[in-house]
């Protein structure tokens, strides 16, 4: 315990997450150590909807993110005066669920009298790479699949994102549970689906890939997809769209082929942009880096490419606070921030300006 105690020259972090769906709290040191990490998810309360939703969401992150913060600090072994900084995942995400831990964060920083950091949820997912690598992962191209978004950057440095391309309407991890959803499976889908495909033929059906073959472009397109596969369960030709009965290896089929299909649009624009940028390093995060299938071709195409593949650990991959660790490389660059931070919904063009209105 003692080794954990501040030090002289020692900042300890405290970092917030609650993007979404899941409250989430993390203490990091700027040595990039991690002293505890707490996810409290809330898949059981939207189960049965199928999806997140936001009111719903928002209420939850209100219950929880005190004793979230609580539980950090006691398995941290630290009170709140040990810390130094509180760091807050600001954008983009859920206006509703931002707004609690950026007001938990500033009232924290109030009352302690200490730095407020803002943290960007996508290039989080990338510095999620970075601390698992324990070693320099930039320049990279980062590519960030989650449920609400598919997008690939040219990581110049922890802070230096530049977009390169990006779904045009659904995300990959929204396709995954939307697809889920439609084959009576539960949410969260991508877990399910890959499950589900296991016992599966990834060539039993020939969905679409959209853009894979547009060498001009970065983008994604995952509604195409979607709807492919919908047309397999309501069955052609039947006007009434009532729903074919399924039995598991036609679920299997299914989940397998259109699981094949997403994994293809991302692994093959993934390599064309880093062919494009000329860049060797691939640093992959987000909840659908999950994916066991979509881990295993990421690491046969880096290899035949003889590019450096770094993922996410799995424990890193879905939302946490751990990431937010990227709000040290803010600090050192002097990047704090006044009181008056706000929630940026949608994702920001320029997202290390995060703090600009
Ligand atoms: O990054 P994340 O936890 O939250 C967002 O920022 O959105 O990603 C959640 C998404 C969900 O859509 C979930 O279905 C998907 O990640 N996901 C997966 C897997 N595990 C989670 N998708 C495919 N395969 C998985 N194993
Ligand atoms: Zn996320």
């Amino acid at each position: 315990m003692s080794q954990r105690r501040v030090g002289p020259r020692q900042v300890n972090i405290l970092t917030l997450e609650t993007t979404c769906d899941e409250t989430a709290a993390a203490i990091v040191n700027d040595r990039l150590e991690v002293l505890a990490s707490v996810v409290a998810s809330q898949d059981d309360l939207h189960r049965r909807f199928g999806g997140v939703v936001p009111e719903i969401a928002s209420r939850a992150h209100l219950e929880r993110i005190l004793p979230v913060i609580d539980e950090t600090l006691a398995r941290a072994g630290l009170s709140l005066h040990d810390l130094g900084a509180v760091a807050v995942a600001n954008t983009p995400g859920l206006a509703g669920s931002l707004l609690v831990g950026l007001v938990a964060a500033k009232t924290l920083c109030v009352a302690l009298d200490i730095p407020l950091l803002a943290v960007n949820h996508l290039q989080a997912h990338i510095y999620a790479c970075r601390l698992a690598a324990q070693q320099e992962v930039f320049p990279c191209v980062g590519l960030i699949i989650s449920g609400g978004h598919t997008s690939l950057y040219r990581c110049l440095g922890p802070l230096d994102f530049e977009l390169l391309g990006a779904t045009i309407d659904d995300a990959a991890g929204e396709a995954f549970d939307k697809v889920a959803s439609m084959l009576g499976l539960p949410y969260p889908g991508g877990p399910s689906i890959q499950q589900a495909a296991q016992g599966g033929n990834p060539r039993a059906y020939n969905f679409p890939r959209t853009f894979l073959k547009d060498e001009e472009r970065l983008d994604f397109s995952f509604s195409g997809l979607k709807t492919a596969v919908r047309y397999k369960i309501v069955g052609p030709g039947r006007p009434d769209f009532t729903k074919l009965e399924l039995d598991p290896q036609q679920v299997a089929d299914l989940a397998a082929s259109f699981q094949e299909a997403v994994i293809d649009c991302l692994v093959g624009k993934a390599f064309l942009a880093l062919r494009k940028t000329g860049l060797q390093i691939l640093c992959v995060g987000g909840g659908v880096a999950a994916n066991s299938r979509l881990r295993e071709r990421l690491r046969e195409e880096a290899h035949r490419q003889d590019v450096t593949l770094q993922i996410a650990p799995l424990r890193l991959c879905t939302d946490n606070a751990v990431m937010g660790a990227i709000a040290i490389e803010r600090l050192k660059a002097g990047l704090t921030e006044s009181l008056d931070l706000d929630v940026y919904p949608g994702p920001l063009r320029k997202p290390a300006e995060q703090s600009l209105p």
